[in-house]
């Protein structure tokens, strides 16, 4: 029972049932190297104020450090008995070490453990994250780069909307993965606080400084409150949401991806290495990845319900609920390092093919609008301006044809303003190129857009 830290007061060792459903050696042995961290950083508080001497520090540390070379060689022997890997460690220690291994329990509970053990895996998680939402952003503006002056249909509703540089649309994700970044790295300064110090949930009486713990973890800060260390999981959270919206842009990319991909749209190829055969169809090639990554949104949604839904409603201070937040974030962090490198590399397989883009972003009358605006700038209120231009499109529709396809006699009839000069507006290249606030889709303003997305990645 070396394992189990607690006992005592007890007469009888807990029932079958009870141990295997409160055991979580088999997810918790993920947060070794913090937890050993936090051991060492504990060990050197426990001899600064006198509990450790030197030469029980020294051996403490060295045994920490043979611990650690068992996990990294993936053969730290976990016992059946072994309740969690704090348990688990400090019976190894025990073994180890003698008597010695008991001290290092002093001051501190795995209330408090567990805090710090997520707290810095979170830090980390956050960091890997955003340097592969960096790497999906690269692919992405890399073919923005290679596509510049390469139109597209825009869409709305999924009807053509306005035409627009396939460059702008793929620059929206860059942007958008932008945000994800941001939020990681918003998460990550706030959890970047040391709980240790707090034990079970009152602080406690041997003296141990907060501001030592942090310091030697290279935490930015101490948290204030002792309760709120060890029952608060709202760090969790927030790494979690970061992670669910970052999964459903990705959920959105792969099933643009999926479109593109259809010979119904025929937008783009996936390179055949992101490619999948049918196990029937010979002439098979499926967008898996593509479909993966939307797939696998759900669970990533999925693990901040779970955390939410575990926290809420527990009260003051630690409860033994809050175990059910470990694997939700394993899940969801372990999701998106599958799903981030396998879009990268699909987004950097695709050929797009500029005839079908082209011949795209003029259908489904998508120079409506600049019609109308003409209209605007010739003096005609826009309410009048839309009405007749969407009369416009009706004859058109009537007749088979799109907006350019219309006798300009018939332009004329609608409104005296839509003369011949009117008609040489309808050019799809001409309608991006007018768009040329910072924001629109013009080839010099997406240049630009280009330049700041650059710079935006680099920091990421
Ligand atoms: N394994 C627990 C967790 O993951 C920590 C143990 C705290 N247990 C307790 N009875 N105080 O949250």
């Amino acid at each position: 029972d070396a394992g189990r830290l607690w006992g005592g007061r007890f007469t009888t060792g807990p029932d079958e049932a009870a141990w295997r459903l409160g055991v979580s050696t088999a997810f918790d042995r993920a947060l070794w190297r913090q937890d050993l961290a936090g051991s060492r950083a504990h060990a050197a508080e426990l001899h600064r104020i006198g509990v450790l001497d030197a030469d029980e520090l020294a051996r403490m540390l060295d045994a920490l450090d043979r611990c650690a070379a068992l996990f990294v060689r993936d053969a730290f022997p976990f016992l059946p008995t072994d309740e969690d890997v704090h348990g688990a460690i400090e019976r190894w220690l025990v073994e180890d070490l003698g008597p010695l291994g008991g001290k290092l329990r002093a001051g501190r509970s795995r209330n408090d453990q567990i805090a710090n053990d997520l707290r810095l895996w979170c830090r980390d998680a956050c960091d890997e994250l955003v340097s592969l939402v960096a790497a999906l952003q690269a692919a992405l503006a890399d073919q923005a780069e290679a596509h510049l002056d390469w139109l597209a249909p825009g869409y709305t509703h999924v009807q053509r909307g306005q035409p627009v540089l396939l460059s702008h649309h793929l620059l929206a994700y860059v942007w958008m993965l932008d945000r994800d970044a941001g939020r990681l790295r918003d998460a990550r300064e706030r959890l970047d606080a040391s709980v240790l110090g707090s034990g079970a949930l009152a602080g406690t009486t041997l003296g141990l400084d907060p501001a030592a713990y942090a310091e030697h973890l290279g935490f930015a800060r101490v948290t204030e409150n002792s309760m709120d260390a060890v029952a608060s999981r709202d760090f969790a959270l927030e790494v979690l949401s970061a992670c669910a919206i970052l999964a459903v842009h990705l959920s959105r990319l792969g099933e643009e991806v999926v479109l593109w991909a259809t010979s119904e749209f025929g937008f783009a190829t996936v390179g055949d290495a992101f490619s999948t055969g049918s196990s029937i169809m010979p002439q098979k090639r499926n967008p898996d990845v593509a479909e993966l990554v939307r797939g696998k949104a759900g669970r990533v949604v999925g693990a901040l319900v779970s955390l939410l839904t575990t926290v809420k409603g527990l009260p003051m201070a630690y409860d033994r609920d809050l175990q059910e937040d470990k694997e939700p974030v394993f899940d969801a962090v372990g999701t998106l390092r599958l799903v981030l490198p396998a879009m990268t590399g699909t987004v950097a397989s695709l050929t797009f093919d500029r005839q079908r883009l082209a011949a795209a972003s003029v259908g489904g009358f998508a120079l409506a609008t600049d019609l109308a605006e003409e209209l605007v700038r010739r003096g005609v209120p826009f309410r009048e301006a839309h009405e007749v231009v969407g009369e416009v499109v009706r004859r058109a529709e009537s007749h088979g044809v799109d907006l350019d396809g219309l006798d300009p006699r018939e332009l004329a009839a609608a409104h005296p303003a839509l003369d011949t000069e009117v008609a040489a507006l309808l050019d799809p290249r001409r309608a991006v190129d007018r768009r040329d606030s910072s924001l629109g889709t013009a080839t010099a303003s997406v240049r630009a857009q280009l330049a700041r997305a650059r710079e935006a990645v680099a920091v990421n």
